[in-house]
């Protein structure tokens, strides 16, 4: 086992530095920025009936569905296709609709989670075209699904997922791209922007990596808290919560992600001196409404350690920590912004002794119902 953890001391470690190879491996052979390259072989026949789409319908669960909510925002905001992104357990047992033409995509780093793998039957039995975006090659959901496209992101062994997370994201940008510059809801300049920026996102993950140290002493400062709060806006709302759901698996602590501007309408009660609250606040389009969101709980006394991109300012003269990571688009930032947050919660968990592999009450792959 000390050999497969190839030095580190947990899988989960290994697979959070694994990442700028785990995507550059979900990459390769698919995108070619510098020819304008863009193919996913495993939407081939189905291709057509995803770019003309009236509707998109998600399926997924747990961090896969987190992947799924960034994947709405994307898939919107560059096709104009509507997207709806469900959680497994409560579309299946809700009477969905689903109109001929539907395309329903499952997220799955497993291709075993019971209730996704229910939702696809159901969607099938109704008429619908269901597409998979799979880790685990030869799996129950890959089976099932008419196409799909396999993240190649090797095996994931700690229950808390990270590299996975990483990878459907890439996939699901590809795909977006793919579907917009074929629909012509993008500009080709933009297009190729996008492609550039993506192809340098393994470098940008491993310089967001360097921030490991930084956050160690963070983690040690904060290990003993009770709750955390998670806030972004936009692209970075999906990331809050996932910030928050890997604090919660691995460290027991009991974490709420948020959108930033919903604070107002609950959450902002229960900031006091003692609430550590993460913004991620990188330069974005709600990059100012997100600064007014961090003075907000700064006048409430909350402890605020804000995700930022490189070069900033004026988080610096509100925050209590600042963590830099490299700048890039806004629609590729989820991909860079939750690496310090998987730290966090690696390093807390492990400081608490908590077993970061195989947390209590957690199974890597869900079966049952
Ligand atoms: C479990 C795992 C999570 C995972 C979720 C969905 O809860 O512990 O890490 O996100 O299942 O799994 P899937 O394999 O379908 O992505």
């Amino acid at each position: 086992e000390a050999i497969e953890k190839g030095g580190y001391e947990h899988f989960m470690l290994k697979e959070i530095f694994e990442q700028p190879n785990s995507i550059a491996d979900c990459m390769r052979g698919r995108l070619k920025a510098n020819e304008g390259k863009l193919v996913l072989g495993g939407i081939h026949e189905y291709a057509n009936a995803l770019t003309n789409a009236q509707r998109i319908v998600i399926v997924a669960c747990g961090t896969s569905w987190h992947a799924g909510l960034v994947a709405e925002y994307i898939i919107e905001d560059f096709c104009r296709i509507p997207v709806e992104v469900e959680y497994a357990s409560e579309f299946r047992y809700r009477n969905p609709i689903i109109n001929e033409g539907d395309i329903v995509i499952a997220i799955s780093q497993s291709g075993e989670t019971a209730d996704t793998l229910a939702a696809l039957e159901l969607a099938k039995s109704k008429g619908a075209i269901i597409l998979g975006v799979v880790n685990a090659v030869g799996s129950s959901i890959s089976r099932i699904t008419h196409e799909g496209a396999y993240l190649h992101a090797g095996p994931e062994i700690g229950v808390a997922s990270t590299k996975a997370f990483t990878a459907q994201l890439t996939v699901l940008i590809m795909m977006a791209l793919r579907i917009a510059h074929r629909k012509g809801t993008i500009t080709e300049s933009k297009y190729h922007e996008l492609l550039v920026e993506l192809e340098s996102i393994p470098a940008k993950i491993k310089k967001a990596l360097d921030v490991n140290d930084q956050i160690k002493e963070i983690s040690a400062r904060f290990k003993d808290a009770r709750n955390f709060i998670y806030l972004g806006r936009g692209y970075n709302f999906p990331v809050a919560l996932e910030g928050a759901l890997k604090l919660k698996e691995i460290s027991y602590i009991h974490a709420e992600g948020y959108p930033a501007a919903e604070m107002k309408h609950g959450p902002i009660a229960l900031i006091d001196e003692e609430m550590p609250v993460v913004f991620i606040a990188t330069r974005d389009s709600s990059y100012e409404k997100v600064v007014s969101n961090i003075q907000e709980v700064k006048a409430r006394k909350g402890k605020v350690i804000a995700i930022v991109t490189e070069g900033e300012e004026t988080i610096n003269q509100i925050a209590d920590f600042v963590i830099e990571v490299p700048h890039t688009s806004e629609a590729l930032m989820p991909l860079v912004s939750v690496i310090p947050l998987q730290l966090l919660s690696y390093h807390i968990a492990v400081m608490r002794g908590c077993n970061v592999d195989q947390p209590r009450n957690l199974a890597k792959s869900v079966t049952v119902e």
